[in-house]
């Protein structure tokens, strides 16, 4: 069996590839959003003191692992703990067979909208649009309704593009495109919010965005959404990050990589966030409405504020036209480092040729996304968002602080980055990873599992759920276990760790 790693061609790639992972449909309006909603200016104290406690250390701690095992996330649990293979095989799983599924769906609609801009297709009420029109939304989750053909064809488009991406390998594929896909994004956005804030009312927006509400702060939930937020956002728990650092050449500057992705991510988020409320300032001042009156929820946000307002700025459907096209361009560069996560981990295991499992993986992806499709989908979206992101990214990265900080030596990660990282870590990482992350993780999930018991979330019947919710929780796990199970058919499970090569001792 060949035991020969692809290879990022350089670090800056690997960063780009880091960054476009990190960058996503999260960042654009979900950050915005919430930020709004949160408090503005002050909604960035917990969204930093998140970042700085929890997003640093912990992308740190999955690229460390990645390297030093030199595995995607079940080979890497595996060579810590057999047992905590399935924890790997649970992430790259329910992102695969969850995240991804609707994922693609939303950049389906980005791209619907994208042509839509163009002679502003969604008329005088882009509410009644989106949601009758477009989405024809059912009443609830069990009625599935018709399939959307304008979502399917989209669909099809990004499936296309996702599997054409990976298909062509880390290097040629992933690396290659995140270099074109990146920058491109940056400038679009550029445009944007160059063009944004020289609207009439723009500065109303920007005050709505940023003007701190300090009294919002001593709501729970603000620090609770800051955290998921900040995993999210970071694709933390997702297993991409590990696979990712795994391509990573034996010199490799873990920290300042990090250091830099997050800061272009939340940099990016702080500017696009720009573009976003200056045009609802725009529009809030042209209808004469005060600014709560304008903005939307998350979804609502970009389907149907963000047309509302296109609709009004003098040669708008140019602006539309670009602003889904970032997301598109965003939401891609997220896709498919999900797919990779997923892809890595299988040929680690049982030592598949790669290309005909991607096809594989990519039609079955596509015929699980179908379900999003349809007149249900939005809800099926919302149920199934709401759950795997609330738990299961929260739980892996408890259990990733935990594994290593408590049945690996902490320290001899440590050592490691420090041997090969320009910015080195304190012991202060030590107990971040083994104390600070779990605890604040923990908190933050009891907070949400009482909720969750208090109140069926969003409203819907406990069946709806149960059957697809906790459901999707629980055939997810039972997969993982399934995959941890099989024997080892590559001999990568059997390799040292790079600090043992190097005379490290675990
Ligand atoms: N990190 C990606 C996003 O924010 C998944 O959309």
């Amino acid at each position: 069996m060949e035991l020969q790693r692809e290879q990022w061609k350089s670090q800056l790639g690997f960063v780009f590839a880091a960054v476009g992972s990190a960058v996503g449909l999260g960042n654009i309006w979900r950050f915005s959003y919430m930020a709004y909603s949160h408090g503005g200016g002050a909604f960035l104290i917990p969204y930093i003191i998140a970042l700085l406690s929890a997003g640093i250390p912990l992308l740190i701690l999955e690229f460390a692992l990645g390297h030093e095992r030199m595995g995607s996330a079940p080979l890497a649990f595996a060579k810590i703990n057999k047992k905590w293979e399935w924890l790997g095989w649970w992430a790259v799983i329910f992102v695969m067979f969850g995240i991804v599924l609707y994922y693609t769906v939303i950049i389906a609609w980005c791209l619907n909208f994208f042509f839509l801009s163009f002679y502003l297709g969604w008329g005088d009420d882009p509410n009644a649009f989106f949601f009758n029109k477009f989405l024809a939304v059912t009443k609830s989750p069990s009625e599935i309704g018709h399939i959307r053909t304008p979502i399917l064809l989209a669909l099809s488009v990004v499936w296309l593009i996702n599997w054409g991406i990976v298909f062509r390998g880390v290097r040629r594929g992933i690396e290659y495109i995140n270099k074109i896909f990146m920058p491109l994004l940056f400038f679009l956005t550029a445009v944007l919010v160059l063009w944004s804030i020289s609207l009439d009312g723009s500065m109303n927006g920007l005050k709505a965005y940023l003007e701190p509400d300090f009294s919002k702060l001593s709501d729970p939930t603000v620090w609770i959404d800051a955290y998921s937020q900040i995993f999210f956002t970071l694709s933390l728990g997702f297993g991409i990050m590990i696979a990712y650092a795994s391509y990573l050449p034996g010199k490799a500057n873990i920290t300042k990589n990090a250091i830099l992705t997050v800061f272009i991510n939340s940099g990016y988020s702080l500017f696009a966030g720009i573009a976003v409320f200056s045009v609802l300032g725009f529009m809030a001042t042209s209808q004469g409405k005060p600014i709560s009156e304008v903005v939307s929820q998350s979804i609502g946000l970009a389907f149907v504020a963000y047309p509302k307002a296109v609709s009004l700025i003098p040669g708008g459907n140019l602006f539309g036209a670009i602003f889904f096209l970032c997301l598109v361009v965003a939401g891609l560069s997220s896709s498919i480092s999900i797919i990779e996560a997923f892809i890595s981990a299988t040929v680690d295991k049982f030592g598949f040729r790669r290309k005909p499992l991607i096809t594989l993986v990519t039609i079955v992806g596509f015929l699980g996304s179908i379900i999003f499709t349809t007149q249900t989908g939005l809800l099926w979206l919302d149920i199934a968002d709401h759950f795997i992101t609330h738990y299961g990214l929260i739980v892996v990265g408890i259990a990733e602080c935990l594994l290593v900080g408590w049945l690996f030596n902490i320290k001899v990660l440590r050592k490691h980055v420090n041997s090969i990282s320009s910015i080195r870590l304190g012991y202060w990482w030590d107990i971040t990873i083994k104390y600070f992350v779990p605890f604040v993780l923990g908190v933050i999930l009891i907070g949400e599992l009482y909720a969750e018991i208090k109140q069926p979330y969003g409203g819907y019947s406990w069946t709806a759920l149960i059957l697809i919710g906790w459901n999707w929780i629980l055939l997810t796990v039972i997969a993982a276990f399934v995959f941890a199970r099989r024997p080892w058919r590559t001999r990568y499970y059997e390799m040292e760790g790079r600090s043992q090569k190097n005379g490290g001792n675990f």
